[in-house]
């Protein structure tokens, strides 16, 4: 509820490296996941989410899991992490978790395709 109350590093980064997106098609939810990446790191991070409670403070939360981590490290964090750093979700919510780590996976992809 914290998160969902007060997000960290919300909306959009400006001169973003690499945009990640991730939508939910069976809710309708949407996330997108902003990075910017300085020596192979993950110097800064933001989200906006367009979804339920828990997509929100999901995404609060991975951006603090990820900054600071190298990229391989940040493409290793798993909805569970996700999950287990907000002190668990209720099981109907867990599928909310999976937009944040897809949305971040997908801004690394992206950012190394470049
Ligand atoms: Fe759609 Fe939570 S209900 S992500």
């Amino acid at each position: 509820m914290e998160h969902f109350k007060n997000p960290r590093n919300m909306g959009e980064l400006e001169d973003a490296d690499a945009v990640g997106e991730h939508g939910n098609p069976v809710c309708g939810d949407l996330m997108y996941i902003y990075i910017k990446v300085k020596d192979d790191k993950i110097d800064d991070i933001s989200f906006q989410t367009f979804g339920c409670a828990a997509a929100i403070a999901t995404s609060s939360m991975i951006t603090e899991l990820a900054k600071g981590k190298t990229l391989d490290e940040a493409m290793k964090i798993t909805r569970n992490d996700v999950a287990d750093a907000l002190d668990g979700l209720p099981p109907i919510k867990l599928h909310c978790s999976n937009l944040a780590a897809d949305a971040l996976q997908d801004a690394i992809k992206k950012y190394r395709e470049k």
